[in-house]
């Protein structure tokens, strides 16, 4: 291993772990989960209220994902920051991306479980969202509902989806850390080391320093389920779904919503999703974007000023999903989005080609 790794190599572990947590939580929620719409709210109520250590299981899955999304960006954002898509961690990178679509997913087909309003709602919205897509929209919601709307055959679909995804997940991390052992770590010079002397054993260097981050990540993690278990859960979902009753403002998970942000901030539907879905394919040229060899960006001034404005246009996306879409707001998510594309479009091959680097 590169000998000057900093904290941010940690969160690799960190995902791992989280992983772990939530399956093992989940395969014990499913033993008492029913997948069926006039029992799946009472039996979530039940593993809450009757169930011995239910809430724990549950405030484990449910803090677990919040860790899992925030350690999923802060790990994609190191990615960004020191370039580490690029040559020859391109494969990598896409791997990488492959497991965050993978995660994506899982989730939102989790979140419909419990069939509260928001479970409901919230679904109610991509799927239309997806519908508009021509051609594959309507056989593919089809396909995944089993029918027009979300029922029965729906909900029984999402959870053998959201079941068999987190195994799938597994294999797909096995494939992540076997490429990552073909092309190594990167580290935050940009330099790959070029003598064994540049470089330090996994063990115990990296192991101790990992499990003693995964202390401190821990605490946080505990912090969450056993003192904040609502602290990012919406009071509509612990309603029962009413199809017959449309929530006030139909809000996603912290995760989601910067692309909610952006699925609103035009008034076409099919626009929105195009948007939403161009905001994560940006991610997937990148490393055809970018063809500067130096890496990180520390070392690339105009990177070093549009970079951070991207990750806080994304922060300001995330704000505004999780608000009604006011004027204010609308505006907000239109010049975070503008920022977004124009720092993956236009600054970063511009950047490769006319950047002076330090
Ligand atoms: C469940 C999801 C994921 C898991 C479990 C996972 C796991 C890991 C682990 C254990 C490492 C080595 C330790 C580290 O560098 O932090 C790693 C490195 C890496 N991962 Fe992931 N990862 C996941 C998602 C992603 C995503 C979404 C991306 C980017 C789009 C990504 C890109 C990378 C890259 C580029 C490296 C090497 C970074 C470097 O050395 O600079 N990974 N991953």
């Amino acid at each position: 291993m590169p000998r000057n790794l900093n904290a941010l190599w940690s969160f690799g572990a960190f995902l791992i772990v989280t992983i772990g947590f939530l399956i093992a939580s989940g395969l014990f929620l499913a033993i008492n989960y029913t997948p069926d719409i006039a029992q799946a709210f009472a039996s979530v109520e039940a593993i809450d209220r009757q169930v011995p250590s239910g809430w724990f299981l549950r405030s484990l899955h449910m803090g677990g994902v919040t860790m899992l999304f925030a350690c999923l960006y802060i790990h994609l954002g190191r990615g960004l920051w020191y370039g580490s898509y690029k040559a020859p961690r391109e494969l990598l990178w896409l791997t990488g991306l492959g497991l965050m679509l993978m995660v994506m997913i899982t989730a939102f087909a989790g979140y419909v479980l419990p069939w509260g309003q928001m479970s409901y709602w919230g679904a109610t919205v991509i799927v239309n969202a997806m519908r508009a897509v021509p051609l594959f929209g309507r056989p593919v919601s089809e396909l995944l509902l089993g029918g027009e709307g979300l029922g029965n055959i729906a909900l029984h679909r999402l959870f053998v989806l959201h079941f068999a995804m987190a195994f799938a997940i597994l294999g797909a991390i096995g494939v992540h850390v076997a490429t990552l052992h073909v092309v190594k770590s990167n580290n935050p010079s940009g330099i790959d080391p070029a003598t064994p002397r540049q470089t330090l054993p996994f063990h115990p260097y990296y192991t101790s320093r990992d499990a003693f981050a995964l202390c401190l990540f821990l605490m946080v993690y505990a912090g969450l389920v056993f003192f904040l278990p609502d602290l990012l859960t919406l009071a509509d979902n612990y309603v029962q779904a009413n199809p017959l009753v449309t929530p006030r403002d139909i809000r996603p998970e912290w995760y989601f919503a910067p692309f909610y942000a952006i699925l609103r901030a035009v008034p076409s539907r099919l626009s929105g999703l195009f948007l939403a879905c161009g905001s994560l394919a940006v991610l997937f040229v990148l490393p055809a974007l970018d063809r500067s060899p130096v890496r990180p960006a520390t070392l690339r001034p105009l990177v070093r000023l549009s970079l951070p404005l991207a990750f806080l246009s994304f922060i300001l996306l995330g704000i505004a999903g999780m608000h009604p879409p006011t004027e204010t707001w609308l505006i907000v998510s239109r010049f975070a989005m503008a920022w977004w594309f124009i720092h993956f479009l236009v600054v970063m091959p511009l950047a490769s080609e006319r950047e002076i680097t330090s």
